[in-house]
């Protein structure tokens, strides 16, 4: 399979834990490279835009919020069949129902809270990757 790329943010409660570079030992462990990272803090307009396409959902708002309390770090992995295995590495949404080991079941506090957001599939990937970096700030990794 081709190398591929993914979008990833570790989200405010797991920042504000300080587990960046847990995290980060993770995505490398698993054969995922990060090929570029930065930590920002997210304005509402920059959360809304990123999760417009569920601006109609209950928890919308709480999201939101959410995702602007506090710092995240964003990032591209790359690395074989990136999209799923960084899912795999994540664990499902809702903490209660992820596997042992992965990253929400180990890191989040909640479905609300749940530490990390990753892409969904390679079109996902692309448009998140497109809407936090630009060509110039991704490195990619010869070796
Ligand atoms: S769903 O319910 O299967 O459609 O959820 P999903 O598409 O995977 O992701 C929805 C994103 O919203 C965040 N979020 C919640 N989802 C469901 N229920 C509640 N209460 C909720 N609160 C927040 C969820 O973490 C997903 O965010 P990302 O960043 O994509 O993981």
């Amino acid at each position: 399979m081709a190398l591929e790329r993914t979008f990833s943010i570790i989200k405010p409660d797991a920042v504000a834990k300080n587990l960046i570079g847990a995290i980060y030992q993770r995505f490398e462990a698993a054969g995922l490279k990060i090929v570029a990272s930065k930590m920002v803090h997210l304005s509402r307009e920059q959360a809304e835009g990123f999760y417009a396409e569920h601006s109609e959902r209950p928890f919308f708002k709480a999201l939101v919020d959410f995702m602007t309390s506090g710092p995240v770090m964003v990032q591209v992995l790359e690395g074989e069949d990136a999209v799923r295995r960084n899912r795999e590495i994540m664990g499902a949404t809702n903490p209660a129902d992820a596997l042992a080991g992965t990253l929400r079941a180990d890191y989040a506090n909640s479905i609300d809270e749940n530490a990390v957001h990753g892409s969904d599939a390679a079109a996902s990937a692309a448009r998140e990757i497109a809407y936090f970096f630009s060509d110039e700030e991704i490195c990619p990794r010869t070796r």
